[in-house]
């Protein structure tokens, strides 16, 4: 039993997705609210081989943060550590905790962020530098950061860029762009990484102020001690030195973990459980009962049977254990592949290539090679080559054991193929390749690292010995069915063939009649899939014979191959992983200014090291309290019926179940008319809340959501695209127009373009998922509520007048919001009021799961645009106009507004003269979709950029011209040269082109009405001169409080340690506006300031009295003469105003410029673009910043965001039906840090659309290569410009093979 508790010596990071994975409540563990990571189970008995779970572990660490549940961020992310039985190492690995069970985790020490460091006792290297490099924005993704870094440290003290760059695959971020995280790790890096930045003086610099490339300094790190780290228990160690070999056994209500410490054992349980399946990694397991529903009452565990972990080598070929990691197979590939000559490591190179890009490091770290094949997942990179490698399964049962072939019946599930129910697959054989062979791999996934392949291959052949005469050919694809596919029938016909075109021709003919894709294949994409079966061939027919052309290859014959023509072999390269390069340059402070004085200089995140050390406390950190309750949301699973009815009783006669509310319950108002809070009568979308559960478990709760029955009569008319609202007359509000000059006189005498643009939505995916808690109290029906979002104030007028209650009875929270968007400004407000609707005590929370969160909440909006544009031969654009749709979804929310800025913001930095622009909002049955970063103006300004861009193709850039400002002309200096030098390597290379684009930036800042522009703050000076600052803006990340704490320093000549900020809270601030439109900081700053500048003029005659005195003699004095210390600061605001019926107005109080270049390369096979190849400079004009790391950060984070918007993040996905099927990182891509530009260099604020710069890069890149193939039909890429546009827009031979034999498409876009 002792030996059982040195497990969570450091913290066993235990998350409930583990419930959820294998129903750990059924294993006695304590309930408890996600993420409350640390009430483990250890402490139960040992009792006769079976460990009882019964008992909680008094340990709380919230440090491991939630955000997906699927092992597709990171964000959970922990170190295990194992003694390897085989090396008699310890083995230390990141793994996601969200899909660890507990139970795998016996003879493991498992470090938190927690054991790592902490701001009360000592951090770690790791976390000093991550915050002070300023890696940190909302902080939600740190720990797990820090954590796979941690690990690699732990492995590697001085690892290099690729080890960085591996580590960091597995952990997504949505707020900083990667770059400062990937600096913060270079520091360890065994290379020249970060340059020592010191202020260089810049040509333009005055002589007071400089231009500094410094964000931080370097020499100030502590550095990393190795022999500082913790030790591996050493009662584990025994433990693992004398193993147990008894059969542990852990029970549940529901299900049975059995762990089986002999192989003897192990055959012997799967005699008696045939249908138990092997729980290794649970990588599989775990997201298919998460997702899928699947559930097993009987695991067996195999993890303590060495024999599976067991590599043996011969002359022939290689066998690895089933058990052994994929991480593992990587190394043990690695080191044959080092020993061996290169003919017999095909296979090997070929599996290592894949393995590279395969998921993250932490998914690799768990999942198992036995795990992977016996998956048969139909995506599965390995299984394509190892199946055309020859591979054999070697299996076991009680009765012996047997090989079988891992070929085509195998991977289609053929039962005279396939493992016998009490077998198991012990290990796996791999064989040499040989002299004459070719094996090599092929993958095209969204982003180059972490996600799924849209289409992956495996593919070998085999010559007559000194001939290009084929004797055996095997090409096997996934992606392309239900399972792993083998060409078979192609590659018979193909044997004897010689290796050159014509058998190219025929093979890609044999191959797309045998590798058939139905039109309704779930996923879509058909076309470019099937275009990807004939470019990776074609690719594998350049590399062998690349290969073949090798001195020492001579054919026997004396026949020369075909040539390749080097313009061709660029099809042949991939694109490498490297760590990002970039200066940031910024305009340092005026020498004289104070040294004390903050404001200017590039302060780390007032929170950054609390992120980092995990002890930052998010909303659903707050302790759990006894008997609290948790609330689950049953949603429409139709887009538009009526309600006929809804049957509660089974949902209410579930252990644990207190209550289900319905709109019924609602003492005050359910939310507006036409947008309820709980549905009545009728449902608008798939999505739409009906009733809310309310259990003791959060499980509990999410079992009745599945016992609650509503019957629905459909109802018409059903309208999910842009295009049938039209068609419907379907709009959520009037049209908003502004015209200015006579747009149809200037038409009459110009050219003109027409043409139609659209530009998909985008998902918010803030780390932090939306979550509320509510606190009722005793008295006078007053209410505490926590609540992550970006407008308190809405939150609590919402629950007022949803509980009828008044607004002074009701105080709402903000700590900190992982993450906001604009996606948390108008739906929290709907989870508090639900939740606050029972009045339960002690207090009732609802957390929405990544895939809830994603079927709610809705979106940016999709954008459909036609432009007319009418220009003269110089390129000068004399009338625009363009009239935009945008998919508002099923209610208003926030879609009017959205639409007028979309109008407003639309010229961008353009000054046209004669131009009409027009919106409307569609309303259609989809989730609403509402607020986020930009507001419309990323979709907006995107049809006019195409615009330009089409212009531009005609007459030349200097259509450009008028975008006259000066962040735009220091962007065009280097611009010419570069697109020379593209311009070259484009000639030089058939399949691969460079596309280079600026784009200028005109945002406004703020909203288009004056009242929301006011701001208050409330400054209290204590009597020990401490200083609390109180203000109306949210910390979402963007680093608010920092920037409030420099204003109030500066003001206060009082130094940022004695100040402190600890919410925002509608008790000290009232009546705030949402923290949003990037004008917090400027309003609440001002707000700040006046409360300062007030408290410091009352303070002013003594200070007069005594200037040798000290803040604290001065605040002592200013308290004994009876002076105010408290002050309320207040901004009224901006003038701003819009009135739409005349088309006038002066809506916004300024505006910030800049603009971007971006450099790519696309593959044209692919579709694959940048990732590598790519530079970005961006340009901003930021005037005086308060903070140049933090407003850095900020331009950074959003281009890379905006880059997501408009390359990698694929509309989301819906059945026709309107269900939506994009529900987590691994259906929603959004970009990693392989995605960063490979040279990123950035001066001064930022938005969204620069990130468009690569789109136009992109753009450019595939008009280049069409016009080389003479493609004469003009073509506008749709955004988001996916690889599959990309490819196809490269239209080439293999395209025009594909499109012969078109399908009608999947499913409609939205
Ligand atoms: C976030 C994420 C990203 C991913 N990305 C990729 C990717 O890019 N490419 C890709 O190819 N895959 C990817 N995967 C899938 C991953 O490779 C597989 O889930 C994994 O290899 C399965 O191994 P496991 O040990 O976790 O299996 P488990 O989930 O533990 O088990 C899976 C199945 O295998 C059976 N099994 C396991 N071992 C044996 C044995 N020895 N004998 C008999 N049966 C056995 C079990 O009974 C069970 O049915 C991803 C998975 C996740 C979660
Ligand atoms: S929460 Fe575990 S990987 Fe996302
Ligand atoms: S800082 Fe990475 S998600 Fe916010």
């Amino acid at each position: 039993m002792s030996s059982v508790t040195q497990l969570i010596r450091y913290g066993v990071a235990f998350t409930d997705t583990w419930r959820q994975a294998t129903d750990s409540s059924d294993l006695h563990l304590t309930p408890q609210r996600k993420p409350s990571w640390l009430e483990t189970p250890w402490g139960g008995h040992y009792h006769g081989g079976n460990l009882f779970l019964d008992r909680p572990f008094p340990v709380r660490l919230t440090g491991t943060k939630y955000a997906c549940g699927r092992g597709g961020c990171g964000a959970c992310t922990v170190m295990v550590s194992k003694h390897d039985p085989v090396s008699r190492k310890i083995r230390h690995f990141s793994v996601t905790a969200c899909l660890v069970p507990i139970c795998s985790l016996y003879g493991a020490a498992v470090t938190t962020v927690e054991g790592v460091g902490s701001i009360k006792t000592r951090l770690h290297p790791v976390q000093e530098r991550i915050a002070k490099s300023h890696g940190t924005q909302c902080g939600f993704c740190t720990p797990g950061m820090v954590m796979s870094m941690y690990t690699l440290l732990r492995n590697h003290p001085q690892p290099s860029e690729e080890q960085l760059m591996e580590a960091l695959g597995g952990n997504l971020c949505r707020c900083t762009g990667y770059r400062p995280i990937l600096e913060s790790g270079r520091t360890f890096c065994n290379c020249d990484a970060v340059s020592s930045r010191t202020g260089l003086t810049h040509p333009s610099s005055s002589a007071f102020t400089k231009i500094c490339t410094e964000l931080f300094a370097k020499d100030e790190f502590q550095p990393l001690d190795p022999t500082q780290e913790l030790i591996f228990p050493p009662e584990l160690l025994r433990m693992a030195e004398n193993p147990e070999k008894r059969t542990l056994t852990f029970h549940g209500e529901r299900v049975t973990w059995i762990s089986p410490g002999t192989l003897k054992d192990l055959l012997e349980l799967k005699v008696k459980h045939p249908d138990a399946p092997l729980i290794l990694g649970n990588t599989s397991l775990g997201p298919a009962k998460k997702s899928q529903g699947h559930f097993h009452p009987v695991l067996l565990s195999p993890a303590r049977i060495s024999e599976l972990s067991m590599v043996s080598t011969t002359s022939e070929g290689l066998t690895i254990g089933a058990g052994c990691s994929l991480a593992q197979v990587k190394d043990i590939l690695a080191g044959r592949v080092s020993e061996l000559p290169e003919e017999k490591t095909q296979t090997y190179r070929a599996l290592l290539k894949h393995l590279k890009r395969l998921a993250g490091q932490q998914i690799r770290n768990m999942a198992s090679l036995g795990g992977h094949i016996m998956s048969r997942h139909c995506y599965s990179d390995l299984n394509p080559v190892l199946a055309v490698g020859n591979t054999a399964l070697n299996l076991m049962s009680k009765e012996g054991t047997r090989q079988i072939p891992l070929d085509r019946d195998f991977l289609a599930g053929l039962a005279s193929a396939d493992l016998k129910p009490e077998e198991i697959l012990e290990s796996v054989y791999i064989p040499h390749s040989q002299r004459w062979e070719f094996v090599s791999a092929f993958r095209q996934a969204q982003c180059q690292q972490n996600a799924l392949a849209d289409v992956t291959a495996g593919m070998r052949v085999l010559f007559q010995e000194g001939t290009d005469t084929i004797e055996d050919l095997s090409l096997a694809y996934g992606g392309v069915g239900d399972a792993t596919i083998s060409a078979q029938k192609s590659c018979q016909q193909l044997l004897g063939r010689h290796w050159n075109e014509p058998m190219l021709d025929e093979a890609c003919r044999l191959l797309l009649d045998e590798v058939s894709l139905p039109g309704g294949a779930p996923g879509g994409s058909v076309e470019f899939k099937r275009t990807l079966v004939v470019s990776f061939f074609f690719k594998f027919y350049l590399e062998v014979l690349q290969e073949l052309k090798k001195p020492g290859k001579l054919l026997s014959d004396g026949r020369h191959f075909p040539e390749i023509s080097d313009r061709f072999l660029s099809a042949l390269e991939d694109f490498p992983a490297t760590v990002p390069q970039g200066v940031q340059r910024y305009q340092s402070v005026d020498s004289h200014q104070a040294l004390q004085d903050p404001v200017g200089r590039p302060i780390m995140h007032l929170s950054g090291l609390k992120h980092a050390t995990g002890e930052a406390i998010f909303c659903d950190d707050i302790p759990t309290v006894d008997k609290e309750l948790f609330m689950a949301l049953v949603t429409s699973t139709r887009a538009h019926a009526k309600i006929i009815s809804v049957d509660l009783s089974k949902a209410l006669e579930l252990p644990g179940v207190v209550d289900v509310i319905t709109a019924e319950d609602i003492p005050g108002t359910n939310g507006a008319e036409d947008d309820r809070l709980l549905a009545v009568d009728k449902v608008l979308c798939v999505g739409q809340i009906v009733c809310a559960v309310v259990a003791e478990t959060e499980a509990q709760a999410k079992r009745a959501v599945e016992e609650t029955k509503i019957a629905y009569e459909d109802l018409e008319p059903v309208i999910f695209t842009i295009e049938d609202a039209i068609k419907h007359s379907s709009f959520l509000c009037p049209e908003k127009k502004l015209e200015q000059g006579n747009v149809e006189k200037a038409f009459e005498e110009v050219d003109q373009i027409v043409e139609e643009v659209h530009v998909g939505g985008q998902e918010h995916f803030y780390m932090e998922t939306q979550r509320v808690l509510v606190i009722p109290k005793t008295e006078d029906k007053e209410l505490d509520i926590y609540v992550s979002t970006q407008d308190p104030a809405h939150v609590q007028k919402t629950v007022s007048s949803t509980l009828d209650i008044p607004i002074n009875r009701i105080t709402c929270h903000v700590k900190r919001v992982g993450g906001g968007f604009g996606g948390k400004v108008g739906r929290p407000a709907v989870l508090g009021a639900i939740a606050a609707v029972g009045n339960w005590l002690p207090h009732s929370s609802c957390l929405l799961d990544r895939e809830d969160d994603m079927l709610i909440t809705g979106g940016r909006h999709p954008l459909f645009g036609k432009y007319k544009v009418g220009f003269m031969n110089s390129g000068r654009i004399r009338a625009l106009d363009i009239e935009c749709f945008i998919n508002g979804g099923c209610t208003l929310d926030d879609s009017e507004l959205v639409t007028e800025f979309l109008i407003l913001k639309m010229e961008n930095a353009y000054k046209i003269h004669n131009l009409r622009f027009r919106g409307r909002a569609c309303m259609t049955n989809l989730p609403s979709n509402t607020a986020f970063r930009g507001f419309g103006f990323p979709q907006g300004t995107l049809v006019t950029e195409s615009c330009i861009t089409a212009v531009a193709a005609k007459c030349g850039p200097s259509a450009r011209k008028d975008a006259g400002t000066n962040v735009w002309t220091s962007l065009k200096s280097s611009f010419h040269s570069r697109r020379m030098q593209v311009a070259e390597f484009n000639k030089k290379n058939y399949w691969r082109k460079r596309g280079l684009a600026v784009v200028p930036m005109k945002f406004s800042v703020g909203f288009a009405a004056t009242s929301f522009h006011q701001a208050a703050a409330l400054v209290h000076i204590y009597t020990d001169g401490s200083v609390l600052v109180t203000h109306g803006g949210n910390e979402l990340g963007q680093g608010i409080h920092t920037k409030m704490l420099q204003v109030a320093s500066r003001e206060l000549k009082v130094p940022t340690s004695h100040m402190h900020i600890c919410e925002t809270s509608t008790a000290t601030v009232p009546n705030t506006i949402a923290t949003a439109a990037s004008i917090g900081s400027d309003v609440n700053g001002r707000a700040v300031q006046n409360a300062c500048q007030i408290l410091l003029k009352r303070l002013e005659p003594i200070i007069k009295k005594n200037p040798e005195g000290t803040w604290e003699d001065w605040i002592e004095a200013a308290f004994e003469q009876r002076i105010s210390l408290s002050a309320t600061g207040y901004f009224r605001g901006y003038e701003a105003f819009m009135d739409w019926e005349k088309g006038e107005g002066d809506p916004f109080p300024y505006y910030v410029y800049g603009a971007a270049s971006s450099e790519v390369e696309v593959d044209c096979l692919t579709g694959a673009h940048k990732v590598k190849k790519i530079r970005t400079d961006i340009v901003m004009d930021a005037c005086c910043s308060l903070n140049p790391a933090i407003d850095i950060g900020q331009i950074e984070g959003s281009f890379t965001q905006g880059m997501g918007l408009y390359t990698t993040e694929e509309e989301l996905k819906y059945s026709p039906e309107g269900v939506l099927y994009s529900r987590g990182p691994d259906d929603y891509k959004i970009p990693t840090i392989t995605d960063v530009p490979e040279e990123f260099n950035g001066l001064g604020e930022s938005g969204m659309f620069l990130g468009s710069s690569v789109f136009f890069a992109i753009a450019d890149a595939v008009a280049t290569a069409r016009r080389e193939r003479d493609i004469a039909e003009d073509f506008t890429v749709r955004s988001p410009a996916t690889p599959e546009r990309v490819r196809m827009a490269c239209a080439d031979r293999f395209t025009e093979m594909v499109r012969d034999s078109r399908l009608p498409p999947w499913a409609p876009p939205f």
